[in-house]
């Protein structure tokens, strides 16, 4: 079996008002009536997988274990995070968890705040790349990118994808400058990194060791040191402290020469932005999109959400617009200017 390990500890600051930093948007119900963390976790539920293994902030944990609660989901262990490191210790510590009991043991570690209408198709990615993990590849899966995107990483393949049959990488990517991003977008060789990876936790945690060898000793000892609480597990927060704030992506996926890449092509968003929401909550003829107790009249290209029953929305005559009303705070911004929402959280945080 394959254990899952669920990433939700970070705070989603481009989806405010919804997202906050005490409710980060993996926890909204931002698409239908499931949040996106229960959606990933339902993904990766099932005869094939075992309990999950989360990892997050000691302010989630109750979130956390009410929402799986919320769709019939045991967690196999929730990692409590002392302090945000970003994901490259939050996945070793999973692999220091999973080797515990079985070294070789396959592990498929997933972001939280993803969109996969498809699970069906996804699972049959993830048992596609399951031989390649086997045999001690770092198995990463790969979307045709679509937009020359500076926020995503880029997984270069030997040759052009072929279909959904596993490939071995050249060389992956993180988060280019635009130049490169349009170079990138223009060459069929390659895709962008869906955030997702598969792998044995030997075989990430040998990684560690060759890429980033200074992770090792400080989040070995966090995992080792860590002590039961309630049915979290606390890593030890001085061992912690010591370990380097940096994402996966540049501490070893940019550095291994054991990549593999799963292409996928069943539809797949990060739900970075209001502009991503407002695509994914399909958007009638004229391009509008609204929620429960919002109305557009004679809008178009336009996102009209109110999160409150209580909370009646209405726009008329709007153009290119986003609209988020929250029962203490309302967005009210440009839709190309969704990226720049972060902007907003950033003001606030100075005004209080
Ligand atoms: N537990 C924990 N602790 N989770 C974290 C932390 C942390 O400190 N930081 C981030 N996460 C979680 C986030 O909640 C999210 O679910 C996932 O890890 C990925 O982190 P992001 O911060 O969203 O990464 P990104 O979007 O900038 O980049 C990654 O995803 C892209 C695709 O969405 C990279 O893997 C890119 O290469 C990739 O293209
Ligand atoms: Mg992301």
């Amino acid at each position: 079996t394959i254990t899952p390990v669920l990433l939700c500890g970070g705070s989603g600051t481009r989806l405010w008002p919804l997202s906050r930093k005490s409710y980060p948007k993996q926890f909204a119900n931002l698409l239908g009536d499931e949040t996106l963390f229960q959606a990933s976790a339902r993904r990766l539920s099932g005869a094939a997988y075992a309990p999950p293994v989360v990892v997050t902030a000691s302010d989630f944990r109750f979130i956390v274990t009410e929402q799986l609660h919320g769709v019939g989901i045991d967690p196999g262990a929730i990692l409590i995070e002392p302090a945000g490191r970003n994901t490259a210790p939050a996945v070793l510590a999973a692999a220091c968890h999973i080797a515990a009991s079985d070294p070789d043991g396959l592990m498929l570690v997933a972001p939280s705040d993803h969109v996969i209408p498809d699970a069906q198709a996804f699972g049959a990615a993830v048992t596609a790349g399951v031989a390649a993990a086997q045999a001690g590849q770092l198995v990463t899966f790969g979307i045709t990118p679509t937009q020359a995107e500076t926020g995503y990483g880029y997984l270069e393949l030997v040759d052009p994808p072929q279909g959904t049959t596993p490939a071995p990488l050249k060389r992956f990517v993180e988060k280019p400058d635009q130049t490169r991003a349009e170079a990138m977008l223009k060459d069929a060789h390659f895709m962008w990194n869906a955030g997702i990876f598969l792998f044995r936790a030997s075989d990430i945690i040998a990684a560690f060791k060759t890429h980033a060898t200074a992770l090792l000793e400080p989040v070995s000892s966090a995992y080792a040191q860590a002590k039961a609480d309630l049915g979290f597990l606390r890593l030890d927060p001085e061992h912690w402290a010591r370990a380097e704030d940096i994402s996966i992506d540049y501490a070893v996926m940019e550095k291994a020469d054991n990549l593999s890449v799963v292409p996928f092509s069943a539809g797949w968003s990060d739900l970075g932005g209001w502009d991503a929401v407002w695509a994914e909550t399909g958007p009638d003829a004229n391009g509008v999109a609204t929620s429960e107790n919002a109305t557009a009249i004679a809008c178009h290209d336009t996102l009209l959400r109110s999160e409150s029953a209580a909370l009646e929305v209405v726009g008329i005559g709007l153009e290119n617009t986003i609209v988020v009303a929250m029962p203490d705070a309302v967005l009210v911004a440009d839709k190309s200017r969704a990226q720049d929402v972060k902007l907003a959280v950033a003001a606030l945080k100075e005004k209080s």
